[in-house]
């Protein structure tokens, strides 16, 4: 496919607004210790940048749920494909994304935290909503930022596993 790439949101409009979150959890937890959980791959730039502007005593894990493949709209067959490695019982708990679409992955992630892992306090933090994309009903309790139903990369997001790396917000607009 022959597309082009078009800027949606620069650097230092997501920078400032990663700052604007980190403040909001920060008060929201007050001092309290916060397990941020990142679900691979497309979280792991927004997490790296928020969780060094959050002043509170921060511990990192990762799980890996895959529904996307390389398709460009989302399969709804949610997959383990890595757990969390620590025991995440009677914590404070954070899942943090890159983008929210359909829900599903959330609903699914949500679901198996509170019921499988005894999560005491979970809440959500999303770089990106696509509210037009929902399916399922999800609680995200933070968002950067509110997209079109548009195919968003970098920061994290891919297309095809590229652009992860762009420092700001993209469109694909197939040509
Ligand atoms: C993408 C994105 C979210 C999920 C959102 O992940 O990073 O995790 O899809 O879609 P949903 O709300 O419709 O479930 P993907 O499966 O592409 O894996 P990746 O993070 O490795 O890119
Ligand atoms: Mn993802
Ligand atoms: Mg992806």
């Amino acid at each position: 496919m022959k597309y082009k790439i078009e800027n949606l949101i620069d650097k230092e409009s997501v920078e400032k607004r990663i700052k604007e979150l980190a403040r909001e959890i920060e008060r929201d937890y007050a001092g309290e210790e916060i397990y941020c959980v990142g679900l691979l791959k497309g979280s792991v730039i927004f997490l790296s940048d928020l969780v060094k502007e959050l002043n509170l005593p921060v511990i990192i894990d990762f799980m890996s749920v895959s529904s996307y493949g390389s398709e460009t709209v989302s399969s709804g067959d949610v997959k383990i494909l890595k757990d969390t490695d620590l025991d995440l019982r009677g914590k404070n708990v954070l899942i943090v994304e890159d983008i929210i679409d359909t829900g599903l992955t959330l609903e699914y992630v949500i679901k198996y935290f509170k019921e499988g892992k005894g999560v005491k306090n979970l809440r959500t933090c999303t770089l990106l909503n696509k509210p037009d994309r929902r399916k399922v009903d999800v609680k995200v309790d933070y968002i950067g930022f509110n997209v079109p139903d548009k195919f968003v990369i970098g920061y994290g997001l891919d297309y095809d596993q590229k652009y992860r790396n762009l420092p700001y917000i993209a469109v694909v607009i197939p040509e």
